[in-house]
């Protein structure tokens, strides 16, 4: 019998992204194209025990309240569908600043599926692995393939990786604007802009059209297009978000800074672009070359807490079973 497992997977970030969901089981109303970021790794262990009761541990701390029911509810969907028996220690570690309020959501399930597909009586591909990922997080889909990959909008959609991340030609860098959580998660987020922003039924479709473009665009190689797709996209979701009522405001003064400077960088030769998620962190795309250069450059504007290098990262994976 399997007792414990250890899995890994690298968070990632949209250069087209997903706000809006289709249907239950986070089924995303817009497609997504992301980079999965190596630097930015969780790892998970998750262990069989005795009793009727999940544990989970976060970073070496026990999980506060709301974790602890949303991992419990994931385990649960598992146990419903027969690919899981018994309750389970769930160890997540990020081995990346999370205190800075850092999006770890996507690694976390990601490298728990993947964990949890060890457990299962029957084989789990990767698709299907993407899927149940998904279920604890839309962007968590993305991270399993790895690498540059794209999850389609509708009802029960996989990520399907675009390129293995040998063949990425960029790179990005994580640069942190504050510390401390974000204020809206991006489930209720996304929920409260589909109810009331004005503008959401524009951004359906102007994913869609963003997504057809961003893929020409990869398979030109071309990083201008790519990186100026990006910040369209990333600027149409936040005006969605910012139109939404009461308003989703993510940014703060250091996001706008970093904003402003990257349109400088580019106007003095150094081609990168912005992205920004759910959270005020600014994340600049650029070729593997500049990324040293993009970082330093970061690093210098004020107010920012702290920068991440990555180069593409892999897919999500098993590292280690013990069994008995
Ligand atoms: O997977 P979630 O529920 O954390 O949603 C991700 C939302 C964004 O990060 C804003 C966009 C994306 O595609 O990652």
């Amino acid at each position: 019998m399997i007792t414990r497992v250890r899995a890994a997977a690298c968070a990632n970030i949209a250069l087209t992204k997903y706000w809006g969901k289709a249907g239950p089981g986070n089924a995303p109303a817009t497609p997504s194209i992301s980079l999965a970021l190596s630097a930015l790794r969780t790892e998970t262990v998750v262990e069989r025990v005795r009793g009727g009761r999940d544990r989970v541990i976060l970073d070496g701390r026990p999980a506060d309240r709301g974790t602890r029911t949303r991992v419990g509810a994931y385990l649960d969907l598992w146990r419903e569908q027969g690919l899981l028996r018994g309750n389970f220690r769930v160890d997540s570690r990020n081995l990346f600043p999370t205190a800075a309020g850092l999006a770890s959501s996507a690694s976390g399930y990601a490298a728990l599926a993947a964990a949890l597909s060890a457990f299962s009586p029957r084989r789990i591909g990767r698709i299907e692995l993407s899927r149940l990922a998904r279920l604890g997080s839309g962007s968590a889909a993305r991270s399993v393939p790895g690498g540059l990959a794209r999850l389609p909008a509708g009802p029960d959609p996989a990520a399907r990786r675009l390129l293995p991340p040998a063949a990425v030609p960029f790179g990005m860098v994580v640069a942190l604007a504050a510390t401390g959580e974000k204020e809206t998660g991006s489930r209720e987020g996304m929920l409260a802009s589909a109810r009331s922003s004005p503008y959401y039924r524009a951004w359906l479709r102007q994913a869609r059209r963003d997504d057809r473009e961003m893929r020409a665009a990869l398979a030109a190689g071309d990083l201008p297009r790519i990186g100026a797709l990006a910040e369209g996209n990333m600027a149409a979701m936040h005006a969605v978000m910012l139109a939404t009522r009461p308003a989703l405001l993510y940014w703060n003064e250091v996001t706008i800074r970093l904003l402003g400077a990257v349109r400088g960088w580019r106007r003095r030769g150094l081609a990168a672009w912005a992205t920004v998620d759910a959270g005020p962190h600014v994340v600049l795309l650029c070729a593997r070359e500049d990324l040293p250069r993009a970082a330093r450059r970061a690093r210098r504007v004020p107010g920012v807490r702290g920068v991440i290098e990555s180069l593409p990262g892999g897919a999500a994976e098993v590292i280690e079973i013990e069994e008995r």
